[in-house]
């Protein structure tokens, strides 16, 4: 029998309240397949963790983790420690240290999904953001500190082995589905980076005739991702492109409750991690109100990873009949659900699903 050994990180807020929801529909999914399971391994860290140790993961915290097939990641930050140190030393740390070069973030409207749009498009999208360099490279300085001639610089980053690779592996995957290939940058405003990375992304190109591609500008692409999202198929993008554009995918898509993110090192060198991509929400937290279909989507994302793709689809596809179904949802979605009864309504209609 197959085991993946999943180490957790549920985090801080609403994070192991979804996270929670997403073990107990791992587990069922492994009981009712029989031909492999999951060991997971709980971590403390996060923000509570920092208030009590001055740290927000342990010092070989990352060597642990190295040990593990996968990382199931809840959300990190609450107010009290300052989120550039909740990201950094967290977060960033396990996404940089395991270089997981590859940041996949689906845009699909499932059905059920509220979407505010009034025609509701079909939107299909897989957007594939740099996220181990670029703008979040943490390259800069901070001169004359509180002096009248202060001055920051934050510098991106782009290197031709992080250009590269992102834009190869968006090509193949573009290659692989039979789908178009979208390349999102501002080379005329960002005369270095930019135009850089249009120019490796048509350099690589030259190696995938067969993928029908396009460039955009970020603020062009801003504009088409509301007034015309079925243009986009495959998205490749930079650290922080991405990171906006999917935040404004997911409101077209179902909102932050539904928004999944995995953070793939494709060599498998490192352990990948999958994470919902919203935040602890304190405003909400402790109170039940937390939607976990973003926390199982991202499950539905790391059953694919470990080649159990038709679980994946399974459980996107339940995720999808709750959202039709429209009972058993959180206030997010307009229903009255808590989060374990949304949780449990997944394991129900999974259970049901099976002859
Ligand atoms: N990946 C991460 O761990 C991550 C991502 C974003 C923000 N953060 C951190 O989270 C903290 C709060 O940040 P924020 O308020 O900007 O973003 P947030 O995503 O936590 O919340 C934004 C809004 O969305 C709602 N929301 C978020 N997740 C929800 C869910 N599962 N169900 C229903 N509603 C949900 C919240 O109630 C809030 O109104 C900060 O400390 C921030 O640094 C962490």
């Amino acid at each position: 029998m197959d085991v993946y050994k999943i180490a957790l990180i549920p985090g801080d807020g609403v994070g192991p309240e979804v996270i929670d929801e997403g073990v107990k529909v791992l587990e069922k999914i492994a009981e009712m397949d029989g031909g492999f399971r999951f060991e997971f391994t709980r971590f403390p860290w996060g923000c509570e963790f920092y208030s009590e140790t001055g740290k927000m993961m342990d010092e070989d915290g990352m060597e642990q983790l190295s040990e593990f097939d996968a990382i199931y990641l809840g959300a990190v930050g609450f107010p009290g420690v300052p989120d550039h140190i909740s990201l950094w030393d967290l977060l960033l740390k396990i996404r940089k240290g395991f270089d997981q070069y590859i940041n996949l973030r689906p845009i699909k409207l499932l059905n059920g999904a509220p979407c505010p749009l009034t025609e509701k498009p079909d939107i299909d999208m897989l957007v594939i953001r740099e996220n181990s360099e670029g703008e979040y490279a943490g390259a800069g300085d901070w001169l004359f500190k509180d002096k009248p001639e202060e001055v920051v610089l934050q510098t991106g980053v782009f290197s031709r082995k992080g250009t590269e690779r992102v834009i190869r592996y968006a090509y193949e995957e573009a290659r692989a589905a039979g789908k178009t290939l979208t390349s999102i940058s501002k080379g005329n405003a960002l005369n270095y980076s930019m135009v850089f990375w249009d120019q490796v992304f048509e350099e690589v190109g030259k190696e995938y005739p067969d993928v029908k591609t396009a460039s955009y500008l970020v603020d062009a692409a801003s504009m088409f991702f509301v007034l015309d999202p079925t243009r986009f198929e495959i998205v490749v993008t930079s650290n922080l492109f991405g990171d906006i554009l999917t935040d404004l995918g997911a409101a077209l898509t179902g909102g932050l409750g539904l928004a999944a993110g995995a953070n793939i090192n494709p060599e498998k060198s490192y352990p990948s991690m999958f994470e919902p991509i919203h935040g602890s929400a304190p405003d909400i937290a402790g109170k039940e109100l937390a939607n976990p279909l973003a926390a199982l989507w991202s499950a539905s994302q790391m059953l694919d990873f470990f080649g159990q793709e038709d679980w994946g689809k399974r459980l996107l596809n339940t995720i999808e009949d709750l959202m039709v179904e429209n009972k058993v949802l959180t206030p997010d979605m307009k229903g009255q659900a808590t989060t374990k009864e949304v949780g449990d309504q997944v394991v129900e209609m999974l259970t049901a699903k099976v002859v």
